[in-house]
């Protein structure tokens, strides 16, 4: 049977020059090297500089992916940008990147579902691409999470980093087996009774301001461990894949023990796991295409490989997608 893949054309990715090491940290709130590596796999994060704004590091990470990929700007039917820290309440960050990249043709619009918000970006351009809206789109995570930290607040000041990441899915026909290249199945989810546990202190309709990050990390945790592992089964087995055929898990990059938990889960050797959390931390919508980008540009995903993206975040929002690349 003929049906209608994405394909993963081109990635790209954009990191801050500026780096804030743990023991930079430890100068700011009661930490350490010792505690962040050992609870975190954190190193180094990459912070936007004062005049950097979310759309800066989208623009870049997007000029990259096409480049990667072999088109212009012209071949791109829509932009849609994965992000919880806008340039401006409005317009989308999607339509000043579209602007930026010398785009006045389609459509751009942002998608906001924290932490998964590139799963939810990816579902949501796979649905347009299968519906015909669409044959080429850009699809960006792009994040400055560090303007929404508490810099006094150890419990998450450790945790965030800046960053951008981008993919570029173009329509390919596929036979509908496993064996096709694009995207072969992609489930997100959330449920709001959890909002609490993950949240910022406020927002445009409620305080005027952006607020900063509240989070219950130990139940969050627990959650991750349990709602990715069901996600990502959830895939494969409706995908009818089993998780020994996977080439590469590419997780969200929150927390080192959260993706060791979940690889353990699936059964999952170590050497099949992209972890790149160590030198960005979690850049929340950008962290899957950061890690994505990383391993295709070293050459260790390679054409034909299958890979698992999952992820989970503040709504709560969690979900998982079966690629080949
Ligand atoms: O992207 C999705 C959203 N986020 C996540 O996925 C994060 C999920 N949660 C986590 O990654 C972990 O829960 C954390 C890394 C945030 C915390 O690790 P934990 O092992 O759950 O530590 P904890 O919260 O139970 O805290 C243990 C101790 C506490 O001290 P007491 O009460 O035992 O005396 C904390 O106050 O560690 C303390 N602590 C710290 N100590 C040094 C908390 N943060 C720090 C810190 N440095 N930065």
């Amino acid at each position: 049977m003929s049906v209608i893949r994405s394909k993963i054309l081109g990635v790209g990715s954009y990191l801050p020059e500026k780096v804030m090491t743990n023991d930079d940290l430890s100068k700011m709130v009661e930490t350490s090297d010792e505690w962040i590596v050992e609870r975190t796999g954190i190193k180094i994060r990459h912070l936007a500089a004062d005049e950097e704004v979310t759309s800066d590091l989208a623009v870049k990470a997007a000029q990259d992916a096409l480049e990667n990929a072999g088109i212009t700007v012209q071949e791109l039917d829509a932009i849609l940008v994965a992000t919880t820290t806008p340039d401006h309440t409005f317009p989308a960050t999607a339509t000043k990147v579209q602007a930026r990249l010398g785009m006045t043709h389609g459509f751009a619009f942002d998608l906001q579902a924290v932490c998964s918000g590139f799963m939810y970006a990816m579902t949501m351009a796979d649905s347009l691409i299968r519906a015909g809206q669409v044959k080429t789109i850009l699809v960006i995570g792009a994040e400055t999470l560090s303007r929404l930290v508490d810099w006094t607040d150890r419990n998450t000041c450790v945790l965030f980093g800046d960053g951008a990441g981008a993919v570029v899915l173009t329509a390919v026909q596929g036979q509908g087996t496993a064996a096709d290249t694009g995207i072969l199945k992609a489930k997100v989810f959330s449920d709001g009774t959890f909002g609490e546990l993950l949240h910022t202190t406020g927002g445009p309709s409620s305080s005027q301001t952006i607020g900063t990050i509240f989070m219950n990390g130990k139940e969050v945790f627990r959650h991750a461990v349990g709602k990715l592992a069901d996600a990502a089964e959830d895939v494969l087995s409706e995908a009818g894949v089993s998780s020994e055929e996977l080439t590469w898990l590419v997780p969200h990059q929150a927390n080192l023990r959260i993706i060791d938990s979940t690889a353990k889960k699936l059964g999952l050797p170590a050497s099949k796991v992209v972890v790149t959390v160590d030198h960005h931390a979690n850049t929340s919508a950008a962290s899957i295409p950061l890690a994505l980008a990383e391993k295709v540009k070293s050459g260790e995903i390679k054409r034909g490989d299958l890979l698992l993206f999952d992820a989970m975040g503040g709504g709560f929002t969690w979900g998982a997608m079966l690629v080949r690349f």
